[in-house]
Formats: structure tokens, C-alpha cells, sequence
């Protein structure tokens, strides 16, 4: 039994069978659960999490949960594959990710069927599931830590199946506005709304999403429930640590090697349809065909890992970006150099290497939820190099000050951004650096997490009537 639950759709590690059919443990890399999991050290937390992988499936069956850095433990829940189909790629990636995001290309999609509306189902069992489990594990009076769209309505069955947990439930995306919302069958949207209502409280990473979730409940609900912001910030000490490992500074000497005193435009990011990379390279395209003496002077390094691949909108974004950045090659490369280099791969260190020395760095998604790279990237670099950032991003609340801003849907205003990134004095650069990297680190992962646990509450009574 556990004071402190953790519950979320991935967990922090995940496992394959090894060549004598032992389980091996890999924890992920970089991103929200590795910081997250720093955070819980010496807790004892319990983090509940699905089974994804066929590793992960053998370790849910052998019912043992395995220990995690820091003290914490991992317990893997396994769901019929008809059910996780339902939960995580129709309803979840495929219809609340799209919703949160404002991605729907609305003459087409969403199509709410009847397939869709059995997938509903499922994502209602996937959560029911969860909580059953929370409710198996968490102590008496437990504090419960739910993560995001895919378990939105853990909270209602908790309500019911154990009250007396203090609950809370964290969305690390960002939340539609009432009319976005109302593409939803109002069913749906009601359940939804009145699930995520019956948890304790909800939280954002800035205000403009709570405020945008405190509005949906308006509509839905006849009372507002508790919503706060906690913004997450980057885990500075671990991520120098990457940046000072050996491996890291020799892929750091590499790179600065590669470039031959060329300015480093950078970016890292899924290759996912929120991020806005084609018209991060359109506006590029448009910069280097207006300021042909930028052509030889400046690299643009796109380092990217592959996302939801079995969902076909990343697919077909994924070869639209291929199409495009060859296009870029194509008309602005020279025998000796690239203007983009684009790399598909899942390589922490690499990424932390071009972080750590990047002249400007482009965040421009269309929509985010708060976007760490915002925060890690400034948290490294060392060559005072300057941040262009989206004005949507939820890292915006914070950085928008010492940042650029980028407008992401204005590729030419995107190009004349990047433009000013690249000649900006040195001084200039100093200054806005210094801040930004400062903001970035000031919210450490364990200090959100505090926050977050903090403002668990017992479940409001029915119907998701919150308190305030
Ligand atoms: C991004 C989002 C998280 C989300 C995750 C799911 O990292 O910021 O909020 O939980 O995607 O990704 P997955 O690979 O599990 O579909």
C-alpha cells in the first residue's frame, strides 16, 4: 500500500526480453518522466502505468512491481489490446490530442461513428482500470497523481470507488476553449468535463490553459471546480550533468567541428503535427532566398525522433517534412554543405550537445503545453544563444519577455524572427541569454511536483460540483 500514487499512460521505464528471456529495464532518456522521477526521489511513490510493450505485458503478468531510481516503484497495468487500441490511439492521441491542440482539419475530422463512439467505450474501461488499480494500492487518505488526456476520467471512478484518496489530476498539454469544445457530442464533452471535475483539483502549466479548462466547466458544469497553474520547470543539474558527460562533449566537438564556423540554427522536437516544423522550414527557406549571403554562413540542424508513427497524420507529416527540407537542400545546398540537416533519431545526448551550443534555437509550435525545450536548451547553452519562441507554447508565460516571439502560423514573420536571432550583437544576446536561462531553471522538477502533490484534495461530491 501507498501514501503516494503516481499514475500515468507511460511510465517512466519500459522493458524488453533479453536474450535469455530475462526482462531488462530501460529507462527513458529525456523528457517529462525521467525529471519526474528525479523528483519523487526517497518518496517510496508507487507509479502506476500501462503495459505498452511485449516486455512490459511479462512484467504486469508477473504482478511484482519493479523498483525505480530514487525509491520509487513501477507497477505495469496490463489491458486487452482492443482496449489500449481504443484508449490510446483513437480517443486519446487520435481525438483529445488533436482537440487540446487546435490540429482538427475541421471539413474532415473529427468523425464521431459508431466506431468512435465504441472507442469511447474503451477509454472509459482503460480508466476505469487504472483507478481500480490506484484503489487496490493507495493507503488510506493517499495523495493520487494522475497525468494527462488519456486518464481524464480516472477521477470519476476514484469518486466513487475510494472518496477517501485526496486526488489530483495534471494536464501537461494544453485545454480546448468552450467552442472547440463543442466539436465533441455533448455527451462526451460532459463526461469528460464532469470526470476531470470530480478529481480533487486540476492543474495546468500556465494559467491561459486553466483558465481555458475553468471556462469549459463553466459551460458543462453549474459549479467551477479547483484549478491552479504550476509551471514545470527543466531539471538543470541533471541535464549539465549530460551536457559535462564525455560522450556529450565529444558529440559537442563533433558538431562544432561539422559546422565550420557556420552560426547553428537548432531545433529538437517529435515529429509531431503540434510542433509546426514545416513552417519552421518554410520560413527558413524564405530567409535564405531573401538574404542570399545567409546560404553559406548558417546550418539548421533539426534533430527529431519519431512519434505515434501508427497514427497515418504522422506519417504523412513525417514524408511532408522530408519533402520539404529536400526541397530547401535541393535549392540552397553546395557540394560542401547542407542549409538542414535533418535527423530522425532517438539520441538524448546528441540533442543535449547542439542545446549546449546553439546560436539561435527555434521552438515555434502551433499549440504546446509548455514545451521543455524551451527551458533545457537555455539551461545549457553556453554561447549566449538567443531563443525564438512561440507565443503558444505554454513556456511562452514565462519566457515571452527575453525570448523572440514567434507568431507560429506567420512564416515570413518567422523568417524576419530568425533573421534578427541570427544578427543580433553580442550584448544583446548576453542580456536575453542570461534571463531566459535564469526563468528556465528557476522551477525545478521537484518543486512543481511539490506543488502539484500539494494541491491533491478529497474528491468533491457528485456530479464534479467543485468547491470554490
Ligand atoms: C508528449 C506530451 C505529454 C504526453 C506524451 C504522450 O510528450 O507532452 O503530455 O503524455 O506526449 O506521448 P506518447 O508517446 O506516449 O503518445
Amino acid at each position: 500500500m501507498s501514501e503516494l500514487v503516481v499514475v500515468s499512460n507511460r511510465g517512466p521505464a519500459t522493458f524488453s526480453v533479453g536474450k535469455d528471456g530475462e526482462l531488462v529495464a530501460r529507462h527513458g532518456a529525456g523528457g517529462l518522466a525521467p525529471s519526474l522521477l528525479n523528483a519523487l526521489a526517497g518518496s517510496d511513490a508507487l507509479w502506476i502505468a500501462t503495459a505498452m510493450s511485449e516486455g512490459d505485458r511479462r512484467a504486469a503478468r508477473q504482478g511484482v512491481p519493479a523498483s525505480l531510481s530514487g525509491g520509487s516503484e513501477l507497477r505495469l497495468v496490463e489491458l486487452a489490446p482492443e482496449v489500449q487500441e481504443a484508449a490510446y490511439h483513437v480517443v486519446a492521441n487520435g481525438t483529445l490530442w488533436f482537440l487540446y491542440h487546435g490540429l482538427f482539419d475541421r471539413a474532415r475530422h473529427p468523425v464521431f461513428d459508431a466506431r468512435w463512439h465504441e472507442a469511447w467505450d474503451g477509454y472509459r474501461q482503460f480508466n476505469r482500470a487504472l483507478a481500480e488499480e490506484v484503489a487496490r494500492c493507495a493507503d488510506e487518505g493517499a495523495t493520487v497523481v494522475v497525468n494527462d488526456y488519456h486518464l481524464a476520467l480516472v477521477g470519476g471512478f476514484l469518486a466513487s470507488l475510494r472518496p477517501d484518496l485526496r486526488t489530483v489530476h495534471f494536464h501537461h498539454t494544453p485545454f480546448c476553449d468552450p467552442e472547440e469544445l463543442r466539436v465533441l457530442p455533448s455527451a462526451v464533452a460532459r463526461e469528460l468535463v464532469t470526470s476531470l471535475a470530480s478529481f480533487g483539483a486540476c492543474g495546468f502549466h500556465t494559467e491561459r490553459w486553466a483558465d481555458q479548462f475553468r471556462q469549459c466547466a463553466a459551460a458543462v458544469l453549474d459549479k467551477v471546480p479547483e484549478v491552479f497553474h504550476a509551471p514545470l520547470g527543466t531539471d538543470a543539474e541533471a541535464l549539465r550533468a549530460v551536457a559535462a558527460s564525455p560522450g556529450c562533449s565529444a558529440r559537442r566537438a563533433d558538431l562544432l567541428e561539422r559546422l565550420e564556423g557556420r552560426s547553428l540554427l537548432f531545433r529538437s522536437d517529435r515529429v509531431e503535427l503540434s510542433k509546426n516544423l514545416l513552417r519552421g522550414f518554410l520560413a527558413y527557406e524564405e530567409l535564405l532566398e531573401a538574404d542570399p549571403g545567409l546560404r553559406d554562413r548558417v546550418t539548421f540542424i533539426a534533430r527529431t525522433y519519431p512519434s505515434r508513427e501508427d497514427i497515418p497524420e504522422y506519417i504523412a507529416y513525417r514524408h511532408e517534412v522530408e519533402r520539404l527540407v529536400d526541397r530547401v537542400n535541393e535549392r540552397f545546398g553546395a557540394a560542401d554543405h547542407l542549409p538542414i540537416v535533418l535527423e530522425v533519431a532517438d539520441d538524448f545526448e546528441a540533442s543535449v550537445a547542439a542545446l549546449s551550443c546553439y546560436d539561435v534555437l527555434l521552438v515555434n509550435p502551433i499549440r504546446d503545453g509548455m514545451n521543455l525545450v524551451a527551458k533545457e536548451g537555455p539551461a545549457v547553452n553556453d554561447r549566449d544563444g538567443v531563443l525564438a519562441l512561440s507565443r503558444e507554447a505554454g513556456a511562452f508565460a514565462e519566457l515571452g519577455t527575453s525570448a523572440l516571439e514567434i507568431e507560429p502560423f506567420d512564416v515570413q514573420g518567422t523568417a524576419a524572427v530568425l533573421s534578427r536571432a541570427l544578427a543580433m550583437a553580442p550584448d544583446e544576446r548576453a542580456v536575453r541569454a542570461k534571463t531566459v536561462a535564469e526563468i528556465a531553471i528557476s522551477r525545478p522538477p521537484a518543486r512543481w511536483f511539490e506543488e502539484v502533490a500539494g494541491a491533491a484534495r478529497r474528491p468533491s461530491r457528485a456530479g464534479g460540483a467543485g468547491r470554490s
